[in-house]
Formats: structure tokens, C-alpha cells, sequence
């Protein structure tokens, strides 16, 4: 069994917690909050041991009546590898206080920069790259949602250029404090957009310029996405490509699947938990390939758990238990319930 710890039970933390505790060979060592908000009572009554981020905040836990069985230092002692899911920038401080001089592997997710590793990651573009490694950083959720379909697409009829355009949620359903907003921002204003250059750490050499604005919306992120592809092909070839993939989802107007909140409705009806989507939902209709090799796409994103999946990969990978890429995607989605794959 590989032990996993869970630096930050948040919005991707909790999820990664569920995932990790599905699957069969490894298990959740423990979760570590700052405070005892509802979420450390959530762990608590999810049998996850509940671990405190520094002594200092050991007390407020005690105040609160909620068991915690140690802080990090403690956790690490007791874990094969940890998942770093704190806020943005956390990650690279944690990295040289406690896991590089504490020797324990890690992972960091899309806040933190790819020199903070050296290796980003991407289960279907790049497993390989982290077999055995000790720090590897899961690229975001918008880069995920690139590379899982460029990268069916370059395996199955190769790629010439990428150009793609982000429509961004504001912030996460959750967050109060970035909304609301009524406005389209161009977020960056420069062009391109930074998720290009994320997507060629996982898919090297791929020619791929962005842009990005950000809409008054909090549930999913929509890509306009046309490529270039380096030989003729049709909107079958690509759409079977697409829809053989595993984590891509083909949704259709025709079926009443005619925007992203209805997306995240089929996501609800389906009973996945918190409403996730951890696929890519890719609407059949708009593969399309003009002039032989022009390809266009529409794809939506549930940034919350799109790269859920990816970090289970990533503890295989990096533990080197399971060389075979295919081999951890399947094991992972059949315990996450991804049922199109088997
Ligand atoms: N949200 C998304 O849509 C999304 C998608 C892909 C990737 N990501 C990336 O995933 C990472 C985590 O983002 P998130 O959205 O999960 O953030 P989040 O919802 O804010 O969760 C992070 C949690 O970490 C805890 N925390 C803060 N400081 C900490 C510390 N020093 N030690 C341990 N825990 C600490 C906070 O909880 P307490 O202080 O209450 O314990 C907070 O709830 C970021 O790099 C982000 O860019 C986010």
C-alpha cells in the first residue's frame, strides 16, 4: 500500500483525498489543515487522520475539541509521498522547508511554477517523464484540459500548430471573495496567454499560442481550440480518436448537453460526488475539419476536478510501482467510476 499525505484540504486537497482512498493500492497517511473549519470536521468523520500545518496551531485544534494526531512533521514520518494542495505559491515554500530536507516525495499542483520541479506532469502526454522521480508538479486544470486532447490527437494524426483560445470561470463556486463580477476580462491582457508554454512542459515542442478572458461564471472553463494537423484527416477520424481516449467525455447539443451548466447538470444526474466531471467534455458537434487538416473544437473544463485523476497517476508514476501508463489510468478510473474506459 502507498501512503499518502495531503498538504492542504481544499478544494483540490478533499477531492484528491477521495480519489487516493478509492483506489486499491494505495491509502490516505493523513490531511492537513491550519484550522478546524467544517472541512478538518469533514476528514475527521471521513476517517482521514487530521494533521495540523505547525505546533503553534495544534492549540486551536484542542480549543475546537477536534483530534489531531500530530503536525506535518509527524505525517511525513508516517508517508510514502505527500500531495501538496495548498494555495497557490505555498507549495514551492513547503518544498524547501519540509520535504526536500525531510527527504519525502512530492507533488505540487498548477499554482506552482515548473522550474519549482522541473517536471510537470500530465497522465496521457507524459507519464513517463515521472516514473521514479521525487517532485513533480500536475500541470492546471485549463493545461490538463489541453494536453489530454492534443495528445490524443498528436498520437493519432500529429499536429502542426495549436491555437486556442480560454474562456475562464471567474473564481471556483465556492469563493466568495473574487465574485461577484460583471465584466469579460482579458486575463492576461498580453498575448499569448501563459497556458501554452504550461502545455509544452508536458507536450515538448508542440507549436501552441493562447489567449485568455475570464467571464462572470463559476462552474466550468470553455476552450475554442483549432489545430493544425499535420496530415489530412476528417471529423470522424478525430472525433473517434476523442472518443476512444479515457477521461474524454463526447457530449452533444442533440442530447440536450447544449451549454456548460448543462454539463455540470448531466455531471449531477450521473451521481458523481460534489458534482464533478473529472473528463473533459468535448461537444461532438464542433470537430470539425475544414480544408483537409483544419481542426476546430469546443471543450469545457470542471477545473475543480479535471486533474484529480492526474494526481493518482503522478503517486504511481513517481513511486515507480506501475511503469505502464495505460495500465494506472485504467486502474484509476475504474475506481473512480470513469466507466466509459472499461
Ligand atoms: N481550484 C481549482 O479550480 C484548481 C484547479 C487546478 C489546480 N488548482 C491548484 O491547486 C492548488 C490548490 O488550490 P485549491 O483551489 O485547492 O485551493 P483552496 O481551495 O484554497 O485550498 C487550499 C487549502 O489549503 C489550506 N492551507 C492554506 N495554507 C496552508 C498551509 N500552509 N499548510 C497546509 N494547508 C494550508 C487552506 O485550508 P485551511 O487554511 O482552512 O486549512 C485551503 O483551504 C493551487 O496550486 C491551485 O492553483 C486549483
Amino acid at each position: 500500500m502507498i501512503r499518502v499525505g495531503i498538504n492542504g484540504y481544499g478544494t483540490v486537497g478533499k477531492r484528491v483525498a477521495d480519489a487516493v482512498s478509492a483506489q486499491k493500492d494505495m491509502e490516505v497517511a493523513g490531511v492537513v489543515k491550519t484550522r478546524p473549519t467544517f472541512e478538518a470536521v469533514m476528514a475527521v468523520n471521513n476517517k482521514f487522520p487530521l494533521f495540523s500545518n505547525n505546533k503553534e496551531n495544534l492549540q486551536v485544534f484542542a480549543d475546537a475539541g477536534l483530534k489531531v494526531e500530530g503536525t506535518i512533521h509527524d505525517l511525513i514520518q508516517d508517508c510514502d509521498i505527500v500531495v501538496d494542495c495548498t494555495p497557490n505559491k505555498t507549495g514551492a515554500d513547503n518544498k524547501e522547508r519540509i520535504y526536500v530536507p525531510n527527504k519525502i516525495k512530492a507533488i505540487f499542483q498548477g499554482g506552482e511554477k515548473h522550474h519549482l520541479t522541473g517536471t510537470s506532469f500530465s497522465a496521457l502526454a507524459n507519464y513517463n517523464e515521472a516514473l521514479g522521480k521525487d517532485y513533480v508538479r500536475v500541470v492546471s486544470c485549463n493545461t490538463t484540459g489541453l494536453a489530454r486532447t492534443l495528445s490524443t490527437i498528436n498520437r493519432g494524426v500529429g499536429i502542426r500548430n495549436v491555437r486556442a483560445v480560454m474562456i475562464r470561470r471567474g473564481p471556483d463556486p465556492w469563493d466568495d471573495k473574487n465574485g461577484p463580477v460583471n465584466s469579460i476580462v482579458p486575463d492576461p491582457p498580453t498575448i499569448p496567454s501563459h497556458h501554452g508554454p504550461d502545455v509544452q512542459t508536458v507536450l515538448k515542442g508542440i507549436d501552441i499560442v493562447t489567449t485568455a478572458v475570464k467571464v462572470p461564471t463559476t462552474i466550468m472553463h470553455l476552450h475554442a481550440v483549432n489545430v493544425n494537423l499535420s496530415k489530412e484527416s476528417s471529423s470522424e477520424e478525430i472525433s473517434g480518436l476523442l472518443a476512444k481516449a479515457p477521461r474524454i467525455l463526447m457530449v452533444s447539443g442533440i442530447d440536450g448537453v447544449t451549454s456548460t451548466a448543462r454539463v455540470m447538470e448531466y455531471a449531477r444526474d450521473i451521481g458523481r460526488k460534489r458534482s464533478d466531471l473529472n473528463e473533459i467534455a468535448v461537444w461532438k458537434e464542433s470537430v470539425n475539419v475544414i480544408n483537409g487538416n483544419e481542426l476546430f473544437y469546443f471543450q469545457a473544463i470542471h477545473q475543480e476536478s479535471d486533474i484529480v485523476p492526474e494526481n493518482v497517476d503522478c503517486i504511481r508514476a513517481m513511486m515507480g510501482v506501475t511503469p505502464d501508463a495505460m495500465k494506472s489510468i485504467r486502474m484509476t478510473d475504474e475506481a473512480l467510476g470513469l466507466k466509459k474506459w472499461w
